[in-house]
């Protein structure tokens, strides 16, 4: 089997068998023609001439992605939306029947932490947010109408990690479905079909594209799960357009490459931050300080470009760090060329109540760090004159 690095290259890249670009063409078209009304497909199969009908559902540009996306994630098939929580809401929509439970982590990206907190609840169905680190709490979260077990790992800001096969086999012994975001990770560090997850989804504006210039989603699973998502995505809307879906198969060319340097310099930047005397901790999966380090050897091939690190002081500290950086730039979003620091409890978690925030462990000192691909000195550079000047 090829390498991540020549996957990233070829996988999904057939030269244009009209013109023979090497390049994939952009088909930015909303509809497709038929010289016979017989072809025209009806609406619930894509049969056409060419097996296109409405770039609602689908569109050969997109479906390029989509290939690329099932390779790198090891499934059968896969889905590209218009955004990260497009992908996420319309798969578990498509897995939910009436009287459904899903049982899922608590720190979760804020957008779905309020979609399985306040949005499900609302509209009649249960839902039960539990402790992260103690896997007990989802042994007894499980119930007879768990349909769905939701996890994230790493997560987001805490960089907590959750056994992967320990939750499919979990899941499956109920016959419920392993969701899992591996947002955090990439397809580069992690592979979640591979450890027994049914569904793995992206936020495809992160390390998939890689150059935070577009929003899109994505979900892979088999090819009959995929149907069943694609059938609802087709209702819902969220269809990615096939402009950014070109532009991520152009940024998913270099990923094996990026990955690695950010998986570099993270671990150069998270031993130096161990190390000096304002922070008070540091999160990251690739430190033997870390409490589930073991864990990460054996279920991630890469510990990743995200850490998160509390600045020992007051908030104004925090901030006055993150304002101070001159390489780094204070900005929500991740996994682009770029390094971008945020300060999670007002900026992206704020979804949370104070008591559930610090219940998650994200003090209003945690600095989260999306670690680019720049050279590690100048980013240890960067990071101890910021903090100098505290
Ligand atoms: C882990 C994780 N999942 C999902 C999302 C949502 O993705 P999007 O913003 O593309 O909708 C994000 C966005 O930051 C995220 O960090």
């Amino acid at each position: 089997m090829p390498g991540d690095s020549t996957k990233s290259v070829h996988e999904a890249e057939p030269f244009d068998e009209q013109t023979g670009s090497l390049v994939a063409p952009i088909y930015e078209t909303s509809t497709f023609g038929f010289s016979r009304a017989e072809d025209v497909p009806t609406a619930v199969a894509n049969s056409g001439v060419k097996g296109y009908t409405y770039s609602r559902w689908d569109n050969p540009t997109v479906v390029r992605l989509e290939k690329k996306l099932a390779a790198f994630e090891r499934g059968g098939a896969g889905a590209a939306f218009a955004s990260g929580m497009a992908a996420i809401t319309t798969s578990i929509f498509a897995s939910l029947k009436k009287g459904t439970h899903v049982l899922a982590i608590r720190d979760l990206y804020g957008g779905t932490y309020g979609f399985l907190h306040d949005i499900l609840p609302g509209l009649g169905f249960s839902t039960d947010l539990v402790d992260t680190t103690d896997f007990g709490s989802l042994e007894r979260g499980v119930r007879k109408n768990t349909g769905i077990v939701y996890i994230e790992s790493p997560t987001n800001p805490t960089l907590k990690l959750v056994d992967i096969e320990r939750s499919a086999r979990l899941a499956h012994s109920n016959g419920a479905l392993l969701m899992v975001d591996n947002t955090f990770a990439s397809p580069i560090n992690q592979n979640p079909i591979e450890l027994g997850a049914d569904v793995v989804l992206h936020s495809a504006t992160k390390y998939l594209n890689g150059h935070a210039d577009l929003i899109a989603g994505a979900a892979v699973a088999s090819s009959e799960m995929i149907h069943k998502i694609k059938m609802t995505r087709r209702e819902f809307g969220g269809t990615l357009d096939p402009l950014p879906a070109w532009l991520i198969l152009r940024g998913m060319k270099t990923m094996a490459i990026r990955v690695r340097q950010q998986n570099a310099n993270a671990m150069v930047l998270a031993e130096f931050l161990s190390t000096h005397r304002r922070v008070a901790a540091v999160h990251y999966p690739g430190l033997r300080a870390h409490p589930q380090h073991q864990l990460a050897k054996k279920q991630m091939k890469g510990f990743g470009g995200m850490l998160s690190f509390e600045v020992k002081g007051t908030t104004k500290d925090a901030m006055k760090f993150t304002e101070s950086l001159e390489v780094a730039t204070l900005a929500a979003s991740l996994g682009g060329v770029e390094t971008l620091v945020s300060q999670p409890y007002n900026m992206t978690h704020t979804q949370m109540s104070a008591k559930e925030r610090a219940d998650t462990g994200i003090p209003e000192t945690l600095v989260r760090v999306s670690v680019g691909i720049e050279d590690a000195d100048d980013l240890v550079d960067d990071f101890k004159r910021a903090l100098a000047g505290l």
